[in-house]
């Protein structure tokens, strides 16, 4: 049988480098391509106790919910984003959703309609991409720097364009571990709302800090008429929650509801009934400073055995200050896609950056995490993979020679 399947389907093709990174998973290589936490440092105990309280209210507790998710949860999320400085909303702008994955989906879906065009960071998350590519939107990617989009290029871009949205990773940037500058995302603000553009800003990574910092959400410099906030407990609690939540103008956010509710009804309203418990009887910003701080010494270590190749010119890169990812330049006609298999021969893995291009990709760069991998793990890893980059150093400086 021929399987005729949706012509949208067209966009969710595996990849040659999927496939690679699913027999990593299955064997004895040390692999820095997924973005996953360490599950040695979930809070176990806690999450059992949060579920221990949530069964305790009986059978109602298993029952169908509201679209919108456990009312009581979006109210503790509304008070901790509060501190972050996004105001002015109630429980109605809150969406809960199964992952912010699905609040990417879900915006998409009530926005996009096919050739609408989205601005993105370049480079950007793959999963946002293949979303936005999968509602048939016209990617177009802004150029940008270590401060984040560069503001003329955006403003040529609007003018060209005319999008309807602007995706961006504004803090510890998934895959560039980049931080928008605060200029910037006042200049940012400013320059939407004169050319009434919608900005969706996605945040999983914010509270994963290494100094004492703080950065201003782009949704904090909003009134609540151009911002579209989304974050997770993925990162922060566990991802197998599968929680997250999207905050914004209300009548998004409840076209978005009517799209969830044909979609999954709401999401695990059990989870959500333990994370209002584990928010309430657990200190979670102590649980995330503690993880932080774990990840940025693996982050330290990382960037460590990473000094000695970058002294010798074979990659670049920027300290990341937080979150979960370091991204790496290596020498300009170094393929990195094409060396994965040969790293993974030799027993380390990472993700090649070009399919976080939505357009003409850097095919010389790599995204590594480093909270997930022990610190000797990293230690081996970053040999192998420094290694590998001299041994291809010395094969181009041959083959130049011939
Ligand atoms: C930038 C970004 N957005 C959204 C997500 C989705 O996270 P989740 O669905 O687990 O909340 C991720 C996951 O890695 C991410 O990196």
């Amino acid at each position: 049988m021929k399987y005729a399947f949706a012509k949208r389907v067209r966009h969710l093709q595996s990849s040659v480098v999927r496939d690679i990174l699913k027999i990593v998973n299955q064997g004895n290589v040390i692999s820095f391509a997924g973005g996953l936490p360490d599950d040695g440092l979930f809070p176990t105990e806690a999450i059992k106790d949060a579920f221990t309280s949530a069964f305790e209210k009986g059978n109602k507790a298993f029952q169908y919910g509201e679209t919108e998710g456990y009312r009581p949860l979006r109210e503790v999320i509304l008070e901790r984003m509060g501190h972050k400085g996004i105001q002015g909303y109630d429980a109605d702008n809150v969406l809960l959703t199964t992952g912010s994955q699905q609040a990417i989906d879900l915006l998409a879906r009530v926005m996009i309609s096919p050739g609408d065009v989205l601005l993105t960071e370049e480079p950007t998350y793959l999963a946002a991409l293949q979303v936005f590519q999968s509602y048939e939107a016209q990617i177009i990617p802004v150029q940008c720097d270590e401060n984040g989009m560069i503001m003329d290029d955006l403003k040529e871009k609007i003018k060209q364009y005319h999008p309807k949205m602007l995706y961006v990773v504004p803090t510890f940037s998934n895959p560039s571990g980049r931080v928008w500058s605060l200029e910037r995302r006042k200049e940012l603000i400013r320059i939407v709302k004169k050319q009434n553009v919608l900005v969706f800003e996605d945040d999983p990574y914010g509270d994963i800090q290494f100094t004492n910092e703080s950065y201003t959400p782009i949704a904090a410099l909003d009134n609540g008429s151009h911002v579209l906030y989304t974050s997770t407990f993925s990162k922060t609690a566990v991802p197998a929650l599968r929680t997250g939540w999207i905050v914004g103008p209300y009548q998004i956010i409840r076209m978005m509801a009517q799209a969830k509710q044909a979609n999954d009804l709401h999401s695990n309203s059990l989870a959500h009934q333990a994370l209002y418990e584990l928010c309430r009887n657990f200190d979670l910003d102590g649980h995330i400073k503690k993880i932080s701080s774990v990840y940025g010494e693996r982050k330290d270590i990382m960037v460590y055995h990473l000094q000695k190749a970058q002294r010798e010119g074979l990659i670049k890169f920027v300290e990341p200050k937080g979150g979960m990812f370091l991204w790496l330049e290596l020498q300009e006609q170094v393929n990195a896609e094409a060396l994965l298999p040969r790293a993974v021969e030799k027993g380390m893995a990472y993700v090649p950056g070009a399919p976080f291009y939505a357009e003409a990709p850097k095919l010389n760069t790599l995204r590594l995490n480093f909270t997930h991998a022990t610190d000797n793990q990293i230690k081996i890893g970053m040999d192998i993979l420094i290694r590998m980059l001299e041994e291809v150093d010395v094969e181009r400086t041959q083959l130049k020679s011939l």
